[in-house]
């Protein structure tokens, strides 16, 4: 049974990936929420394999306790160890606080700071956690929820430029990518695949109504990406209908 591990899923992306994954009897799906999220939506979308636990990627302490969590009550079971491990790795949950029109010559450290810790630290700490717990497959495939907007090739001919903090928050997120995906082949993991990924302009309460796509299409496109992925793949930028991304 291939095992999944999504971040952040009560609502909007990660909700769709969970309701996707969990129709299938045959994926364990490992689904995080921050400790007071409403999992109502998550609970009718969760199957008998589908395991909820607490994470607030905002919080190192939180990821820590999440990832001890994980090795300890999913992965090993309560009778010892096994060889379960994480085949597939969505670090999904992020943050938009930048008020459209701010500029870079107004820049608000409080709001960027908190994008950063949720949407660059987060991940950080989310697969270096896993990774010392040897909760990861020796080929596990790493989504990082990326953005266009995190794209320094695109922003260079944006106009007009816009959510200055979340992109970048999100350009950091992009060069995190590239150091894990050398650095987790360095640590044993031979044949990790880390990649970002741009879901593409979605309807949820970020992506807003006048987005292009409906959550369904992004997530297909995504995890037919991810189940495409090889070794070569590593260090690479996506978008959610299969197509690279210039960094
Ligand atoms: N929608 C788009 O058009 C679009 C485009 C480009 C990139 N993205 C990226 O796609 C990802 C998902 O976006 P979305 O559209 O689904 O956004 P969303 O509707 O705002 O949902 C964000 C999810 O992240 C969770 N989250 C936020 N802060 C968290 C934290 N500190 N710890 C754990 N979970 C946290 C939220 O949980 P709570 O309910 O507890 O806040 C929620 O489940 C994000 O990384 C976003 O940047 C989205």
């Amino acid at each position: 049974m291939p095992t999944y591990c999504v971040i952040g899923t009560n609502r909007g992306l990660g909700l769709e990936f969970v309701r996707q994954l969990a129709a299938s009897p045959d994926n364990i799906v490992i689904a995080t929420v921050r400790p007071d999220a409403d999992r109502t939506d998550l609970e009718k979308v969760a199957s008998p394999t589908t395991h909820i636990l607490e994470c607030d990627t905002a919080s190192v302490q939180s990821v820590h306790i999440f990832s001890n969590q994980v090795a300890r009550n999913v992965l090993n079971g309560a009778d010892g160890p096994s060889t379960t491990k994480i085949d597939y790795l969505i670090v999904n949950a992020g943050v938009n606080g930048s008020p459209k029109d701010q500029d870079s010559l107004a820049l608000n450290p409080v709001l960027l700071s908190e994008q950063i810790a949720v949407n660059v630290v987060g991940p950080a700490k989310v697969l270096e956690f896993l990774v010392d717990r040897k909760a990861l497959s020796p080929s596990v495939r790493v989504i990082n929820m990326s953005s266009g907007l995190g794209s320094l090739a695109l922003s260079a001919d944006m106009s007009p430029r816009k959510s200055v903090g979340y992109s970048l928050s999100k350009a950091a997120l992009n060069m995190l990518t590239v150091h894990q995906g050398h650095d987790i082949r360095a640590r044993g993991l031979a044949q990790a695949v880390v990649i970002a990924m741009d879901p593409g302009w979605v309807k949820t309460r970020m992506g807003g109504e006048g987005a292009l796509l409906e959550p369904d299409v992004s997530i297909a496109g995504m995890l037919k990406v991810l189940h495409g992925l090889k070794d070569e793949d590593n260090v690479s930028f996506y978008t959610s209908d299969g197509a690279r991304k210039p960094w």
